[in-house]
């Protein structure tokens, strides 16, 4: 399943997306499904609902459980992001704090249901600055081992593609190419780990 955390279908996101659908339906042995985060309406606000659930008050609130249900019918589950601030969007970090966080609640340190996990940021600018004030690092820890590792998944990984906002088509061109591979690694990674063992 693609998370897509993005308003505008016009967008280097969203390109991307597309591409790692293609990439996925041309591997042929997986099915891609596309949830499109802003068109659900999906709020991100860590409200009440949510605080009584964390403290064993009241039941999961549904908008919650028809994301983890979602989640729950994956076998992998792909996030998309632009980068803002060095870090996800809001929408986006409350689809974890909701979602995520609600794994959490009650009986605290339960492992979430999702399988395999993997997080593609889209950043308007390069490398050289990611590398160079630790941003790169800094997201990376929060997501896999602030997120992933705490939530108990065992598949995890994220990566970054860089210079989505350059006017250079060879740039956008190559955005394309890495989302086609992404989804073919993804159908991939669907697979149960015998299937992957060649014989
Ligand atoms: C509010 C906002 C904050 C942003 N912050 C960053 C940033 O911290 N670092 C960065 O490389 N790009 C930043 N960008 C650029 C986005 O990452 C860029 O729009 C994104 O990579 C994807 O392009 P797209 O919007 O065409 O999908 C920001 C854009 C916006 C709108």
């Amino acid at each position: 399943m693609l998370v897509v955390a993005h308003p505008d279908h016009d967008s280097a996101t969203w390109a991307v997306a597309r591409a790692i659908e293609q990439g996925i339906r041309s591997a042929g042995s997986a099915t891609a499904t596309t949830h499109d985060l802003v068109a659900s309406g999906f709020d991100p606000v860590y409200g009440k609902a949510d605080l009584a659930h964390h403290r064993g008050l009241s039941g999961l609130p549904a908008d919650v459980r028809r994301e983890q249900e979602f989640l729950e019918s994956a076998e992998v589950t792909v996030v998309l992001f632009p980068v803002y601030w060095w870090s996800m969007p809001a929408l986006a970090k409350g689809w974890f704090d909701r979602v995520f966080g609600a794994y959490d609640d009650v009986s605290h340190g339960s492992p979430s249901a999702v399988r395999k996990l993997h997080l593609v940021a889209l950043a308007g600018l390069g490398e050289g600055t990611f590398d160079r004030h630790g941003y790169k690092a800094a997201l990376t820890t929060q997501t896999m081992h602030g997120i992933a590792d705490y939530s108990q998944i065992g598949d995890s990984s994220i990566e970054f593609l860089y210079d989505t906002e350059s006017k250079d088509p060879a740039i956008h061109e190559q955005l394309i190419a890495r989302g086609y591979e992404i989804g073919a690694e993804m159908a991939q990674r669907a697979q149960p780990a015998y299937d992957r063992v060649a014989v």
